[in-house]
């Protein structure tokens, strides 16, 4: 019998819901042994909820005994930050994406894990389901990938979290809150190379916003292999969908989770996930944050995993810079440095 890994929670906020939801079903491999949050009575009805002590304070928090892993869902500007100190105290770290908010700052972290034999990986969740793994595991046998698209486009009329409105001037909008999970898949299939050449068109349609909400990115990368990603917050009827045209054929992922290889479908999704996937919220993804943390186990325990490492979140984090100023230099007045929404 091997003993679960004891996870403390550090931020008790939206997303919060998600990983707690996960861990529910997970005790032998994973359990939360204690909540943090700057804020008092959200920690403390967190910690109320689920039986486990809470602290207002990171450094208290990390001095329980039985943490043996922490998980950073605090407001982005926090991850690098807490992180480090995580792995100061001889934690393995899971941090939501973005692991840090730039490239050296995650590379840093990276390297600090690996000099202490720690675990540092960030929450890409989008990775985590059976049709990405399989795309990925299969992608091998189908030739040469010439070329990938992404269209990601939903719905948001106004921040999400109370940290979405109080971002700097050059944080932008979508292409830094919602386009690390389209970029991320792109580096996925890509491989290790990246891209040569970025260029981007980004829009502003919703008065409401202060930055870009609509985005098209176009990469080139080493071996005539280009990406397009196409992200949205104006799209009402959800749109989600991803095109890998390989020499032996096409393969797309409907949904987020219907895997097909030239027209027939190779994986479909648990039932029930699927409710109606055109509406927010229609799509439900807990699976893909109970098998990020069943990874996270596995990490920890030095077995196999599919995590994105620190470098890997330092190499997508230099990307999203890379776009950003792709789209400052472009569309400048839809990347407003007056941002204050
Ligand atoms: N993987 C995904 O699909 C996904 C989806 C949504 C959000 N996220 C990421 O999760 C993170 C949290 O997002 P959210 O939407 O839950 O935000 P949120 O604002 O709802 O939650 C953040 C929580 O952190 C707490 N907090 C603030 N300062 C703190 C501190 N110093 N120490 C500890 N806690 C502190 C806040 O009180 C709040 O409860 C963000 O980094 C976001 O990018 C990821």
């Amino acid at each position: 019998m091997r003993d679960p890994v004891g996870l403390l929670l550090v931020g008790c906020g939206r997303i919060s819901g998600a990983h707690l939801a996960a861990l529910a079903g997970l005790e032998r491999d994973i359990r939360l042994v204690g909540v943090v949050d700057a804020d008092e009575a959200a920690v403390e009805r967190t910690g109320a909820q689920h039986g486990v002590p809470a602290f207002t304070d990171l450094a208290a928090g990390l001095a329980l005994r039985g943490v043996d892993a922490v998980l950073i869902a605090s407001p982005n500007g926090l991850h690098a930050a807490q992180a480090a100190k995580a792995l100061a105290a001889g934690k393995h770290v899971l941090v939501e994406k973005p692991l840090a908010e730039a490239g050296a700052q995650a590379r840093d972290l990276a390297e600090m894990a690996a000099r202490s034999g720690l675990v540092l990986a960030a929450g890409h969740t989008y990775r985590h389901n059976a049709a990405v793994a399989k795309l990925v595991d299969t992608m091998p046998q189908w030739g040469t990938l010439r070329a990938v698209e992404v269209s990601s486009c939903v719905f948001w009329d106004g921040p999400q979290a109370p940290w979405w409105a109080e971002r700097k001037p050059e944080d932008g909008l979508i292409l830094s809150l919602f386009a690390p999970h389209s970029l991320d898949f792109v580096q996925l299939v890509m491989g290790t190379d990246d891209p040569l050449r970025v260029q981007v068109e980004a829009a502003r349609w919703q008065p409401g916003w202060q930055a870009e909400d609509e985005a098209m990115i176009l990469l080139g990368y080493p071996g005539r292999r280009m990406a397009s990603v196409h992200i949205s917050y104006n799209q009402r009827s959800v749109f989600d969908r991803k095109v890998l045209h390989f020499a032996d054929g096409v393969a797309e992922i409907e949904d987020g989770e219907v895997l097909k290889w030239n027209g027939e479908i190779l994986v479909a999704p648990p039932e029930g996930v699927l409710v109606d996937p055109r509406a927010m919220g229609g799509r439900k993804l807990g699976h893909f944050f109970a098998q990020q943390m069943l990874e996270f186990a596995a990490a920890v325990r030095g077995e196999e995993n599919r995590l994105p490492t620190g470098y890997d979140a330092a190499r997508l984090i230099d990307l999203i810079d890379r776009v950003k100023a792709a789209a400052r230099s472009t569309c400048a007045e839809a990347v407003d440095p007056e941002f204050t929404a």
